[in-house]
C-alpha cells in the first residue's frame, strides 16, 4: 500500500475527544510486517524509542537517532491505514531549543509519515510543547518514570512514590497539558497518582505501568506478545508466548533440513507433483 492512498486513520482530535469517553488502545510497532498485524485494533501506534532495544539490540533507548525513527515511522505509516501514527523524540534530538526540538519533530512528520510526535518531560518542557503545537506538530506528553532519563533516575523505577513527588507529577502533567500536548502518557506511577492526575487534567492520559485508572494502555508489543525473552516488566501481561512458538517452528524446520524431509517435491520446480489418490 502507497502512503498515498487516501487513508482514514483515527485523528489527534479524535483521540482528544475520547477523554473519559471510551478506552484508547495502543502499542509500539517498527516494522511493516507487525506493523499491518496490529492496526485495525489500534487508536494509535508509537514508533517508540524502545525500538533501540527491540530493533537494534541496545541496552537502553538513549542511541536511537531521529533518521532512524523516521526510518522506521515511514514503514510504519506506508503498511497502516487505520491507526494514527506517533514517531518518539529520540534523546538529545529535542532538549536543547524550541528550535532544534521543531526541526527533528518536522522530520519526523515529513520524512517519517507520522501524524504527531511524544517527548519526555513534564514542566520543564511545557515552552517546547507549546511552540511545537502553536506550529502544527501535535505532541503526545510523557511523564513519571521516562527511559531517556535512565541514568538520572538511576535505574528503571516507579515514580511518585512521595506526596511530594506525586504533586510534582501532577503538576507536570497540567503543564503539558496547558501547553498544548494532546495527551499524556504515564508510566510506572502508582495507581491513585495516575487516577488523580486523569481526573484533573483535560486531555487522555496513556499508563503504562500506571493502573487501569488512565484514559488508554500503551505497551511494547514484543513484551505483550511474549518475544522478549525474560526481560518483562512486572506491569505487562503476555498476550502470547510467541518465542517459543517460534524456536520451536525453527527447530522443525531445523530437523526437516537436517534429515532431507524438506524441501519435498512440491516445493521443487521442474519437479511433477505425483496425481492425487482417488
Ligand atoms: O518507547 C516506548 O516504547 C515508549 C513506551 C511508552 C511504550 O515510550
Amino acid at each position: 500500500m502507497s502512503i498515498h492512498q487516501s487513508v482514514q486513520r483515527v485523528t489527534v482530535p479524535q483521540l482528544m475527544s475520547r477523554k473519559g469517553q471510551r478506552k484508547i488502545v495502543a502499542l509500539t510497532a517498527h516494522n511493516s510486517v507487525m506493523a499491518q498485524l496490529v492496526d485495525e485494533f489500534l487508536d494509535f501506534i508509537l514508533i517508540g524509542d524502545s525500538t533501540a532495544m527491540v530493533a537494534y539490540g541496545l541496552p537502553n533507548t538513549l542511541s536511537i537517532t531521529v533518521e532512524q525513527i523516521a526510518a522506521h515511522s515511514a514503514a510504519v505509516a506506508r503498511s497502516t491505514r487505520h491507526a494514527c501514527v506517533v514517531a518518539d523524540m529520540p534523546f538529545g534530538s529535542y532538549q536543547k531549543s524550541c528550535e532544534q526540538a521543531f526541526e527533528n519533530a518536522a522530520y519526523l512528520l515529513a520524512q517519517g509519515h507520522a501524524d504527531a510526535v511524544k517527548l519526555e518531560g513534564g514542566a520543564n518542557m511545557a515552552p517546547t510543547i507549546a511552540f511545537l503545537t502553536s506550529r502544527g506538530i501535535p505532541v503526545l506528553g510523557h511523564i513519571g518514570l521516562m527511559p531517556q532519563h535512565v541514568h538520572t533516575m538511576g535505574g528503571y523505577k516507579a515514580q511518585g512514590m512521595t506526596d511530594a513527588a506525586a504533586q510534582q507529577l501532577l503538576a507536570d502533567a497540567q503543564a503539558v497539558a496547558q501547553a498544548g500536548a494532546f495527551g499524556v502518557v504515564i508510566e510506572g506511577v502508582k495507581e491513585s497518582v495516575a487516577a488523580e492526575i486523569t481526573a484533573e487534567v483535560t486531555v487522555p492520559t496513556i499508563g503504562i505501568g500506571a493502573s487501569a485508572a488512565c484514559d488508554g494502555q500503551i505497551l511494547v508489543t514484543e513484551d505483550m506478545l511474549g518475544l522478549n525473552g525474560d526481560r518483562v516488566p512486572r506491569f505487562v501481561k503476555r498476550y502470547a508466548d510467541l518465542a517459543n512458538e517460534i524456536k520451536a517452528a525453527v527447530q522443525r524446520y531445523a530437523d526437516d533440513v537436517r534429515v532431507g524431509a524438506f524441501p519435498e517435491d512440491k516445493h521443487c520446480f521442474g519437479i511433477k507433483a505425483p496425481p492425487a489418490n482417488k
